[in-house]
């Protein structure tokens, strides 16, 4: 397995929260409709299909909240947070497209943003 697609399967749990790098776990409708609106003012939606290569191409990180048994995350959890980063992988990364939804805001999401900030340029 290349490194790349090694990294698009790391998956991280704590209470009911999941973190998951996987990009096809991404309801691509559910974010495109936080592309559409003033919180990701900065986004443009995009054709399904377009948005899914985006992703495909990206190292996603879907934050799930799981009612159930908090990982992994099944392809119907209810994504509530969402970054990118547009990396080669190895010596650049760039983090975008970071939303927390309305209704989970203000539980200190904000710091795995900040993590993920530390490990890129953005
Ligand atoms: C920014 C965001 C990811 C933070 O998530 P969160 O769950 O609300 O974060 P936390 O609960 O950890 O922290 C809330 C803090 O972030 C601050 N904050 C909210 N939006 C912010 C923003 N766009 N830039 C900087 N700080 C922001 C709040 O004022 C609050 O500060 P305080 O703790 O000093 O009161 C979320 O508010 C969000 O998705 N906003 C809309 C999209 C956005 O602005 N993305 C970032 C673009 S760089």
């Amino acid at each position: 397995m290349s490194e790349a697609s090694e990294l698009q399967h790391q998956t991280w749990s704590k209470d009911q929260y999941t973190i998951s790098t996987d990009p096809s776990l991404i309801p691509v409708k559910r974010l495109n409709e936080a592309f559409a609106s003033d919180d990701m003012y900065w986004a443009i939606p995009s054709p399904d299909s377009v948005l899914r290569e985006t992703l495909d191409g990206s190292l996603c990180f879907g934050l799930y909240q799981s009612q159930l048994q908090p990982q992994p995350p099944q392809p119907d959890s209810e994504l509530i947070g969402f970054a990118r980063l547009i990396t080669d992988h190895s010596t650049f990364a760039w983090l975008t497209d970071v939303h927390i939804w309305r209704s989970h805001q203000g539980r200190g999401f904000r710091e795995v943003a900040d993590r993920l900030r530390e490990g890129g340029h953005g």
